[in-house]
């Protein structure tokens, strides 16, 4: 028996957000989530706070306690994508409100602390939104942020290109100069880019295989990704959306699955038309150092059983 890994999770809420909170809630034995922060990033930060309580509740974890961040990104104006996720951020099936209290400790705050209590190289940061809470904590205690074993991010693409814009990936177009200061941190950096997420289709086949698993959050997960893909199939008239958010835990579950190298990465804080590109120096034609392993491929059917395996378990 092996210790679970102990993580926090910073997310926006958002359908895609839901599924890769329900892999690590399913994974139990693998992962301890030692609290789940919220940033505004797909909606508002009142709609991901509620949000990230309404999957805790969802899936029976009422118990893991959720922190309030950052209301907007650092310095640019809030970009937010209902157009993607509905009003909410998890439009989809009628769900009760959530009932469990917000934790009134700040996000910022509890991340900074939890590093500080526990033993240097042990907490791994989990990102599936805006980089903002991770920016404001590395302003107030650098020194601390450096405690962390790594941070596993959602966000960026290169080879695929943006998705918000025609050169940026979402999470990070939202508060690029946040990512920046991720970037140049120091901590170990993982990226799971558009680059692998776009491999990851929800197709009619592997939906009905998470409906098969016959369960209440199963079925409504089934509801948030068959509304979620809509805007997706439109946008590449694919079979299936991708599925982006819950590549960070997959990658902690079984990071055999993914493949790519480590590079230099600089995020565009600039130009207005480039503004949140990652500049991924893939091809290492500069001798700027690798700060960021940077996948690019992924095993979609192994990813596909992994997360219906564990949603089984919740
Ligand atoms: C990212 O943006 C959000 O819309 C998703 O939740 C995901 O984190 C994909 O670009
Ligand atoms: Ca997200």
């Amino acid at each position: 028996m092996h210790e679970p890994r102990k993580i926090i999770i910073d997310t926006d809420p958002g359908q895609d957000d839901a599924a890769a909170i329900m892999l690590a809630f399913g994974s139990s034995e693998d992962l301890e989530v030692l609290g789940i922060t919220v940033v505004a990033g797909n909606v508002p930060l009142s709609y991901t706070s509620r949000n990230a309580r309404m999957v805790c509740e969802l899936c029976g974890r009422s118990d893991v306690q959720v922190y309030e961040g950052a209301l907007g990104p650092l310095e640019r104006p809030q970009v937010t994508a209902e157009h993607v996720h509905g009003k909410t951020g998890l439009d989809g099936p009628v769900l009760p409100e959530p009932t469990m209290p917000v934790n009134p400790q700040h996000a910022v705050d509890f991340i900074i602390a939890t590093l500080r209590r526990e033993p240097a190289g042990t907490v791994t940061l989990c990102t599936l939104g805006p980089l903002t809470n991770i920016a404001l904590a590395l302003q107030k205690a650098p020194d601390v942020m450096l405690r962390a074993r790594e941070l596993v991010m959602m966000g960026g693409g290169f080879f695929e290109g943006g998705n918000i814009t025609p050169a940026a990936e979402f999470n990070i177009y939202v508060d690029p100069q946040a990512a920046d200061l991720v970037i140049r941190s120091g901590i170990p950096l993982v990226m799971l880019p558009l680059d692998v997420t776009h491999q990851l289709l929800t197709t009619k086949a592997r939906v009905q295989r998470i409906g098969a698993i016959g369960t209440r959050a199963a079925s409504v997960m089934v509801e948030w990704l068959e509304f979620f893909e809509r805007f997706d199939i439109e946008k590449y008239g694919s079979d299936g959306g991708p599925l982006h958010d819950p590549t960070v835990i997959a990658y902690l579950l079984k990071p055999e699955l993914f493949s790519g190298r480590d590079c230099n990465v600089e995020i565009e804080t600039v130009s207005e038309l480039t503004m949140g590109m990652t500049v991924v120096d893939w091809w290492r034609v500069t001798n700027r150092p690798a700060n960021v392993r940077f996948m690019r491929d992924v095993d979609a059917d192994g990813f596909f059983d992994l997360l219906i395996d564990r949603f089984a378990r919740l």
